[in-house]
Formats: structure tokens, C-alpha cells, sequence
């Protein structure tokens, strides 16, 4: 996975500005981080394990150099598997986003050419094998540069730089790489969110080509004929969503917050983009809607509403699982993806392989311009601004919203969609008040010796429950787990002991009777039972009340758990932004 960001222009205070951009990226890995710069004729290398943080660096001016942010795949987080790797004569330095596949062989190729390796990432091998190529040929070429990327199997984004001709060599096969031109030089970055300040145009690198960055101009190359291209610049977008914390503590708060406004907003503007997805389902001969991690709950959301509110049957994939079911797709399939990012590895991967059986393509997508949005036929943009904590709140129920109202498009009531969605916005509003948000953190407090903890829900709330474990354990470590209502009396029963905190998600549907039952059965093993809800139960040990929105009720189910496990993290002094061991755009397999 990772960040990198690369400059070269007029000399500047490069290692700041470098290090400014990489904390717009860390969203991509926060595990450790490394710079290099061009200093007096050789490269200067600073990198650490740890976040950036308040890190300062005292380099002299530069006018070349880039920074890396690194979520580790193949080597621990160490200083030395940090970003950058040099050569074994320090000519050429390398930054990395991806997976070399194939680095043990070139590695063990690269070894008995007599190269001394440093690290033990996957990525230092690119700096070695442009090292080999420079010792046969000299000068490093774009078509040099393009045949060491031939080399490498795997989704990656590469750039590095030559010392001795002070030019910076990228490409690309699938993860994102954009090239920024601005008054005082260019340059790249994996999201053109850490170009603003330093670039007025933009050039999203294809795969295939080849960018060649010296004395701040580019010039584009296409790998397969060598010929050089016309980048195709179009304007920076504007930042057009408030980036700054707005008075709250951290993001997720903010986020979590501004949950009613992303929801209003949705169904007043998405209207036209609705009726569009809606006419292509319509049109095809099976639809799949697929995502990962908190996505792919939105996405089984997704298949229950079609069938309780359209009547049709939705299929839905796990992302990464995705090319194990890709068989029976043909050219009248429809893949949706659902994805705030529209990075996430898993994917692009399947959108790619749907391609390649002639499906037609949808998203259901937050970041616009992003790779995803760049290769669908069809887009439903979220608009619910940059989300920057790890954990993904606001844009979860921005896709179950429009997925209810995609739902009701079809089955022609579009305007009770939008008034169920409507209706959960007010809802969430008035739940975001002092008092409920203090009943959350009593439970928070009471839950706070818990090492384990299990949701349950049926039916809509049964991919809610999912969704609910994620939330909890993914910032407060402790270890929840999900479950059909059902599913408990055929073996998770076993795992619960006196006080064990079971999560009961209870709304005012057909469910709510068998998940009461269930309730009981939890309760008779000495379970601390927290129901959720619009009704008490004498079940219940203690009742989280959320209004009834009838099919809307994800929506407002959604709120308990992301607080639950913001309060759970902060009592146990985790960072609810960044949570250990998480990247918020996983552009790794
Ligand atoms: C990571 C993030 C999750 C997110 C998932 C899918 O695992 O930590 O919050 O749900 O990726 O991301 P996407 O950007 O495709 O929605």
C-alpha cells in the first residue's frame, strides 16, 4: 500500500513540503516513512517506523526528491524496511506502492549478480535491477526505466530517481499515480490530494506509460511503441469539503457527525445519477454488488433491501473474493462496486476481470476522480466530502442510503426512498445529542473489562450486526464478532460466559420476535444483554433507543456501534483515527 509523493523543480524546502504531502497520504500506511532528496550531487536519505507525527527534517534546499508513507506487507516496520531503498552505489533511489510478486527470484538473481541488499521489503529490488541496467547501458532511458517495470508481476506504483541525471523515472500497472504541473516545477503523487498548493494541472498516469520528470517539465512516454504522448492536464479539482477537524477532537467524531448532513444531501442530488443504476439493473441479467471490509456490509445491506423492497434478486461479493465467482459473468451482467476510496486493490481487480467478460460497470463511489470512478460506465457519487479517519462511518451510510433508494427506484417509488432516507437523517440528528451520546459511553464504561463481545441481528439488521463488529473491534481491539440471530444456538452460544456483552439489534420488523428469542437464550447463559431498538424489552440489560425508520432502520443502527467503539477506544487510549495495523485505502491485495 502506501503514500508517495515526488517533486522536481526550482530548489525549495523540499523536505518540509515532502513531508507536508506524505501526512496527506497517510491515509494510505502510517507504519513508517522515509524521504530522499538531491543534495550537492549525492541523495540524502532520511527515513523512521512510527507516524509522521511532528517530525521536522534539516536538509538543505532542493530542487528534487520525494517521500514515501508505508504500510508494511513484506519486511517488519523497521527503519531500514522504510522507504526509500537505494542501489549498492546510492545512484538510485526507489519509493514503492504495491506488491512485487516476484521479488524472491529477482532478489536471488539480483544477489548472485553479487547485489548487497539492506532491507527485506519486496521494493528494494527495483533500485538493484535499475543499478544492473545502468551498468550495462549507462544512461537510464525512459524505455530502460520501462523494461525494469516490465519485470515486476504484481499492482504497483513506482518511482525513482536517477542521481546522476537528476531525473525522475514513474509507472504504473493499476495503483494510482498523478502527475502535477505548477509555477515552479512537477510534481507526483498516489492521489492528487497531496498536489494542492504545488500543481494547478493534473495527469492521471496510465498503465503503459512512462513519465520522465527533469528540470521540472514531464514528458510521457508509451511503454509498448516508445513514443512519447501528450499528457492530457486537466485542472487540479478545488477542495471543495472543509479538510480541518471543524472543533471536533479527532475525525471520527467529525465524521460520525456529519452523518445527518451527508445523508440530506445525498437524496437531494442524487436523483439522476439513481434513476440511471437503477435503468441498467433493470436492463441486466444479473446484478452483483461488491465491496471490502465495511463496503462489503453495505453490499449485502444492499442485497436484502432489493429483495424486500424491489423484489429482485441482488447477488453480492466480497471484493477479494470476487475472481472466485467471476465465471458465469457476460456481457449483460452489471458489477457494481461499492467503495469510498475507489483504490481498494480487491476491486479494481475484480471491476477488471468483469471487464474482461464483458460486463457493464457501476459504482456506488465517494472519491470522485479516483480509479474506480475513472474506469465505470456508470457512478453514483456519494458527496460526502474526504473521509479521513481510517474507520469508515459517514460513507457507510451514505452507500446503505443509496442503496435504499436505488431499491425503491426500482420498484418505482422513488419518492419513499428519498423520504426514508429523508426521515433517518432526522433521526441520526436528533440521537447526536449530549445525553444519548453520554448513555453510549456508560455502556463504553461498562463494557470496559470486555475481551470479547458478539452482535446479533436478522434479517436487514443481520448485515448491520457485521458491520457493527467491525466498527467495535477495528478501533478498540476488543475482540466482536457478528452473527446471524439464528446462527448463535449452532456453536457461538458456547463462546458466551456471565457478562460477556451481547449486542442485540431489535428494530420494529418481522425479525424482531425470533431476535427477542434469541435475546433470551443469551440472557439464560448470564449474557449482558444491549438491546437496540425503538422498544424496550424485558430482555435487555440495557436499551440503546434509536427511532423507528421502518426499511431506513441500517441507517440508524449504524450510529450505536460507531460510538460504542469510538468511547471503547478512547478509554483504552487508542488513536481512533489511525487504529494499528489499518490503512484506510488498501491498494494491496
Ligand atoms: C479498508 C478500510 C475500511 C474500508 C475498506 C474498503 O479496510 O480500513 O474502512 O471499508 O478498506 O475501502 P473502500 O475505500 O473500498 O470503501
Amino acid at each position: 500500500m502506501c503514500g508517495i509523493y515526488g517533486y522536481v523543480g526550482e530548489p525549495t524546502n523540499l523536505a518540509s513540503d515532502i513531508l507536508c504531502a506524505l501526512k496527506t497520504l497517510e491515509y494510505r500506511g502510517y507504519d513508517s516513512w522515509g524521504v530522499a532528496l538531491g543534495v550537492n550531487g549525492h541523495l540524502e536519505v532520511r527515513k523512521s517506523a512510527g507516524k509522521i507525527g511532528d517530525a521536522t527534517l534539516s536538509l538543505p534546499t532542493s530542487g528534487i526528491g520525494f517521500g514515501h508513507t508505508r504500510w508494511a506487507t513484506h519486511g517488519g516496520v523497521t527503519d531500514a524496511n522504510a522507504h526509500p531503498h537505494l542501489d549498492c552505489t546510492g545512484r538510485f533511489a526507489v519509493i514503492h506502492n504495491g506488491i512485487v510478486e516476484n521479488f524472491r527470484s529477482l532478489r536471488a538473481e539480483l544477489e548472485l549478480q553479487g547485489h548487497h541488499f539492506r532491507s527485506e521489503t519486496d521494493s528494494e529490488v527495483i533500485a538493484h535491477l535499475l543499478e544492473e541496467r545502468s551498468k550495462q547501458e549507462g544512461r537510464i532511458s525512459p524505455a530502460t526505466f520501462g523494461q525494469v517495470i516490465d519485470r515486476l508481476q504484481g499492482l504497483s506504483a513506482i518511482i525513482a530517481i536517477d542521481n546522476e541525471t537528476r531525473t525522475m523515472f514513474a509507472a504504473k500497472n493499476v495503483s494510482p499515480l498523478v502527475l502535477g504541473a505548477g509555477p515552479d516545477g512537477s510534481t507526483i503523487a498516489s492521489d492528487a490530494i497531496a498536489l494542492h498548493g504545488k500543481a494547478e494541472l493534473i495527469h492521471h498516469l496510465e498503465d503503459g506509460q512512462v513519465a520522465e520528470i527533469h528540470g521540472g517539465s514531464v514528458r510521457l512516454w508509451d511503454l509498448a511503441s516508445m513514443r512519447e504522448i501528450a499528457p492530457t492536464w486537466r485542472k487540479l479539482p478545488d477542495r471543495s469539503f472543509d479538510t480541518g477537524l471543524a472543533g471536533h477532537p479527532d475525525f471520527m467524531s467529525k465524521e460520525m457527525a456529519e452523518q445527518p448532513d451527508v445523508l440530506e444531501r445525498l437524496a437531494r442530488t442524487a436523483n439522476g445519477e439513481i434513476s440511471a443504476m437503477a435503468h441498467a439493473i433493470q436492463e441486466s441479467y444479473g446484478t452483483f454488488l461488491v465491496g471490502c471490509g465495511t463496503a462489503s456490509y453495505a453490499a449485502l445491506t444492499g442485497s436484502y433491501l432489493f429483495s424486500r423492497i424491489a423484489k429482485r434478486h441482488v447477488n453480492f461479493v466480497v471484493g477479494s473474493e470476487f475472481k472466485y465467482h467471476e465465471h458465469f459473468l457476460t456481457n449483460r451482467s452489471l458489477v457494481i462496486a461499492l467503495s469510498q476510496s475507489g483504490e481498494t486493490a480487491d476491486i479494481i481487480e475484480a471491476m477488471l476481470a468483469a471487464r474482461a467478460r464483458g460486463a457493464r460497470l457501476g459504482a456506488i463511489l465517494n472519491a470522485e476522480q479516483s480509479t474506480l470512478d475513472r474506469m465505470v460506465d456508470l457512478c453514483i457519487p456519494l458527496r460526502a466530502g474526504p473521509e479521513q479517519c481510517v474507520l469508515s462511518t459517514k460513507a457507510y451510510t451514505a452507500k446503505v442510503a443509496t442503496l435504499i433508494m436505488l431499491a425503491h427506484e426500482v420498484a418505482g417509488q422513488p419518492d419513499l426512498g428519498r423520504k426514508l432516507v429523508l426521515d433517518a437523517a432526522s433521526a441520526l440528528r436528533s440521537l447526536l445529542t449530549r445525553a444519548w451520546i453520554g448513555r453510549i459511553q456508560a455502556i463504553a464504561e461498562m463494557t470496559r473489562a470486555a475481551t470479547s463481545m458478539f452482535i446479533i441481528g436478522r434479517g436487514l439488521s443481520y448485515p448491520t450486526a457485521l458491520e457493527a463488529a467491525l466498527k467495535i473491534k477495528e478501533v478498540s481491539y476488543i475482540h466482536a464478532e457478528g452473527f446471524a440471530g439464528g446462527e448463535l444456538k449452532h456453536g457461538v452460544i458456547a463462546l458466551v460466559e456471565p457478562g460477556t456483552p451481547c449486542i442485540v439489534y431489535a428494530p420494529e420488523d418481522e425479525s424482531r420476535r425470533d431476535i427477542i428469542s434469541g435475546a433470551m437464550e443469551l440472557k439464560a447463559r448470564r449474557g449482558f444483554i444491549v438491546g437496540i431498538g425503538s422498544r424496550n424489552d424485558p430482555a435487555f440489560d440495557v436499551f440503546v433507543e434509536v427511532p423507528d425508520v421502518g426499511d431506513a432502520a441500517p441507517l440508524v443502527q449504524a450510529l450505536p456501534a460507531q460510538m460504542l467503539g469510538y468511547h471503547s477506544a478512547l478509554i483504552r487510549g487508542n488513536d481512533p483515527d489511525k487504529p494499528r495495523n489499518l490503512a484506510k485505502s488498501v491498494t494491496v491485495k
